[in-house]
């Protein structure tokens, strides 16, 4: 049963992989025996990360500062893991600038009226441009590999639904100040979804298959009132645990997802079917 899900050797690159799901993609990979490869934008982090990960796990882990926009970095990187891995298995689009509720209170520039032409540029240059950008370079030496391998998106479970901006009011503020989820999330996490089923035909006849999952918020010490309002908009009546999704992770990576391609799958406790 094991072999199911085995990711033994296999050499697997994550963006944003020193944050609070980044670092859980890490664990199962290293978990499954594969050997992680953490991109992200501070060395000492990576490093901290992949120290972490070899003593909890012994297996081999290296991280990398890589700013994913940057093509350069991209591509001095690429040149990196060819020398000292020959070939990669299989690449997890997952950095993003992730607005936090939990640090939301001064955020009235998120309103769409008020939202500056400077953050919308460099959100969509992180999910979107560097998620292309990783695609371009691990993608084509992912479609290499003699047996391919496999891209997974990290979406959102506003990919395909639309914030409900009620929950991110604040009491006491006028309407005009009321912070919201801010556009590019929705616009970045919808825009994954295209890339996935771009991705799942570009290398299909190289065995390169790509998914996406839409993950549903994680509890991380947001305030009370949005806990509760939040809850009561899940069917499961509560967030994600922030290693909920190892599972789901593990198993679109392994050979046991060998035949799916091109799968949106929603992991959110039923909240977009509400
Ligand atoms: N946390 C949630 O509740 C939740 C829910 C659904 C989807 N997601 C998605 O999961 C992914 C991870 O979310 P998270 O909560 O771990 O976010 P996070 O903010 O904790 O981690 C994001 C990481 O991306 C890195 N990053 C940002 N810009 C980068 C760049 N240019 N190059 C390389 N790395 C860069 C950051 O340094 C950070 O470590 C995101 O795509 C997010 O949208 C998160």
């Amino acid at each position: 049963m094991e072999h199911l899900f085995s990711l033994k050797d296999k050499v697997i690159i994550i963006t944003g992989a020193t944050g609070l799901l980044g670092s859980q993609h890490a664990e199962v990979v290293a978990e499954a025996g594969g050997i992680p490869i953490l991109l992200d934008l501070n060395q000492k982090n990576c490093d901290e990360l992949s120290n972490r990960i070899q003593t909890k796990y012994n297996v081999e882990a290296v991280g990398y500062k890589v700013d994913i926009t940057n093509e350069e970095e991209i591509l001095e990187n690429v040149a990196l893991i060819k020398k000292k891995f020959n070939s990669i298995h299989a690449l997890i689009n997952n950095a993003a600038n992730n607005p936090k509720v939990e640090d939301s209170s001064e955020k009235a520039f998120s309103r769409l009226e008020n939202f500056p032409l400077s953050v919308w540029n460099s959100d969509l240059a992180v999910g979107l441009t560097g998620s292309y950008l990783c695609a371009k370079h691990y993608g084509h030496l992912i479609s290499t590999n003699a047996n391919g391998g496999t891209i997974l998106n990290i979406s959102s479970d506003l990919g395909i639904i639309a914030p409900d901006q009620r929950l991110y009011r604040r009491n006491g503020l006028p309407d005009d100040l009321q912070p919201v989820k801010p556009v590019t999330y929705s616009v970045v996490k919808a825009g994954l979804i295209g890339l996935t089923r771009y991705l799942a035909t570009y290398w299909a006849e190289k065995n390169v298959r790509c998914n996406a999952i839409c993950p549903g918020g994680v509890e991380n010490n947001q305030n009370e009132d949005f806990l509760k309002e939040v809850k009561s908009r899940i069917p499961l009546g509560r967030m994600a645990k922030k290693d909920e999704y190892k599972g789901l992770v593990l198993f679109l990576l392994s050979d046991s997802a060998s035949y799916l391609n091109g799968s949106i799958i929603s992991a959110d406790g039923g909240r977009s079917v509400w």
